[in-house]
């Protein structure tokens, strides 16, 4: 395999996206999420779009059996990332915390946080032995500020951002750079995740504002993955026109 990105969530939204724009750049891939039919449909249109190969491959980022499993299999095949994005995760519910079940809680902390330190966590050690490759982290608006009922949402998402500023440090001395990408309204199936597959109230959220699109982030991620050596983009704040603040927007 020439270089390769390897992508958590790539079967829809901002994960899928990134796909079509990281194969554009000339990327291998290999992308992973639950859902293999989903993860297979996106292997054929890359692939009918740019000529890279990808490789579709089951994870479940809350299993941490799973990640080894994955991850080792990997290595062995395709040696470590050139890049990293480490982008599956969610919101469940919209409620007060006392109000939050303990099943969404737990959800939200094992994909958001613990599967990504976790993955992280399998491939770094390849990365800093060959002294090159770049980590993505999927961070949110939600981690800088918080909004009524996302107390754990926006926490997992901060632990994203000082997550990724903690490793950045560790790595100082080698080539490994990490990034971490905060997004503002992006519209995806987020939401529809988010209410349990509520289409009505997930489609409210965007009413009235021209949110972001999958691409603008994905097309961002290209952008930072491929800057020069001495480059390194730590952070980026992506915020819809008409959002003032990750919480704060203008709607008609
Ligand atoms: N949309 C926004 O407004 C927004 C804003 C800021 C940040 N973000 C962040 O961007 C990332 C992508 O979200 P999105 O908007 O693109 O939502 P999305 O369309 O719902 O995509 C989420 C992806 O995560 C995967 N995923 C969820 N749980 C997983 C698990 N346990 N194991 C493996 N994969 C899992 C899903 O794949 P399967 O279901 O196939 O497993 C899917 O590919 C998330 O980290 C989200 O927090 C989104």
């Amino acid at each position: 395999m020439a270089k390769y990105a390897l992508i958590t969530g790539a079967s829809s939204g901002i994960g899928r996206a990134t796909a079509f724009a990281l194969a554009k750049k000339g990327y291998d891939l290999v992308i992973a999420s639950r859902n293999l039919e989903k993860l297979e449909a996106v292997k054929k249109e890359v692939e009918a779009a740019e000529h890279v190969a990808v490789t579709p491959i089951v994870l479940d980022v809350t299993d941490t059996a799973a990640i080894h499993q994955v991850t080792s299999v990997v290595l062995e095949k395709f040696g470590a990332p050139d890049v990293l994005v480490n982008d599956a995760g969610l919101a469940r519910g919209l409620e007060p915390y006392a109000e939050t079940d303990e099943e969404d809680i737990l959800e939200m902390i094992d994909t958001n946080i613990k599967g990504l330190f976790l993955v992280t966590h399998d491939f770094l050690p390849a990365m800093v032995k060959r002294n090159s490759g770049h980590i993505v982290n999927l961070g949110s608006t939600a981690g800088l500020y918080a909004y009524a009922g996302a107390a754990v949402y926006c926490a997992s998402k901060a632990a994203v951002k000082t997550f990724s500023d903690g490793i950045r440090i560790d790595l100082m001395a080698t080539d490994v750079k990490v990034t971490t990408i905060q997004p503002g309204m992006v519209e995806t199936p987020f939401s529809e995740v988010r209410f349990h597959g509520d289409k009505a109230r997930a489609a409210n959220v965007y009413k009235g504002i021209e949110a972001l699109t999958p691409e603008d982030i994905a097309d961002t991620i290209a952008y930072v993955v491929d800057t020069p050596r001495r480059m390194q983009v730590s952070d980026v704040v992506i915020l819809a026109n008409q959002q003032g603040t990750g919480f704060l927007a203008h709607k008609e």
